[in-house]
């Protein structure tokens, strides 16, 4: 289980102290899907690199299964079984797709037939890919593809995705979203999704609302995602401080 308790988080500008996020608790039960969506700039993915150990928050704690967490490194919480995905994967010269995958298992006799076996759940022709540097001659939706299948290859207890339906084609984004669906019925992994997707909301067993730095409502899928598409003209109930307070 996951616990947020009283997280925030401050930084110093030209105008003073600003609070990029502010007093944020949450709970995510093992084994849940919940997809964190809001508008742009609401503090999503400082949430994400939170709990993941990027960035260290100025006040709050994060207990991952009853252990306080908040003052370990990004290493130590890796070992934990907490995962991030990147919005940039890097790139290191010389790392082939099969070794990124080897490292991110684990299992150094990782078999050709099981690096192959990830690619192709994430839409990529494996012969084609396996030998190939990451860094170099690899198109920006591949290399997003590939970062999923190497969070997939981890087997991480807690997976933690930042808009990974970000720069990927209509087809590749339907193998993603069954690739959520196996890894959540196989019910062995916590998920953590940050999304603006529909499709993906519609998977969640909770949508939690993100904006102005706060939780500014939860709930299911089917409560949430109604009241977000019918915020066309940008008058959203739950997007703003004022629906909030209601
Ligand atoms: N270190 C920092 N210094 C100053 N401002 C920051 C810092 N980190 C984040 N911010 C600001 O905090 C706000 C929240 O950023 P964040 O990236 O968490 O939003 P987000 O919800 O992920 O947005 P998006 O949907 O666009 O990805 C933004 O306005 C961002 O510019
Ligand atoms: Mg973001």
């Amino acid at each position: 289980m996951l616990e947020l308790k009283h997280i925030s988080y401050q930084v110093s500008s030209e105008e003073g102290e600003l609070g990029i996020l502010n007093d944020i608790s949450l709970t995510v039960p093992d084994h849940k899907l919940v997809v964190f969506t809001g508008p742009n700039g609401g503090g999503k993915t400082t949430l994400a690199k939170i709990i993941m150990g990027l960035v260290k928050p100025t006040a709050g704690q994060i207990l991952w299964n009853g252990q306080d967490v908040t003052d370990l490194s990004i290493t130590e919480r890796a070992r934990l079984g907490i995962s991030y995905g990147f919005q940039q994967p890097p790139r290191f010269k010389g790392l082939t797709v099969r070794k990124l995958l080897t490292i991110a298992s684990g299992n150094e006799k990782l078999s050709k037939d099981q690096c192959c076996q990830y690619l192709t759940k994430v839409g990529l022709c494996a012969n084609d890919q396996l030998e190939r540097e990451v860094a170099v001659s690899l198109a920006g939706g591949e290399v997003k593809r590939i970062e999923i299948a190497t969070i997939r290859a981890r087997n991480g207890e807690l997976m933690i995705f930042d808009e990974p339906e970000a720069g990927i084609d209509l087809w590749s984004f339907a193998r993603l979203t069954e690739t959520f669906e196996q890894i959540h019925r196989q019910g062995k992994a916590t998920m953590v999704i940050i999304s603006h997707q529909e499709r993906i909301i519609s998977l969640a067993d909770e949508v939690v609302v993100v904006a102005g730095g706060a939780i500014r409502q939860r709930g299911s899928a089917e409560e949430i995602l109604p009241l977000i598409l019918s915020d066309t003209l940008g008058s959203c109930p739950v997007m703003t401080k004022e629906g909030a307070a209601k």
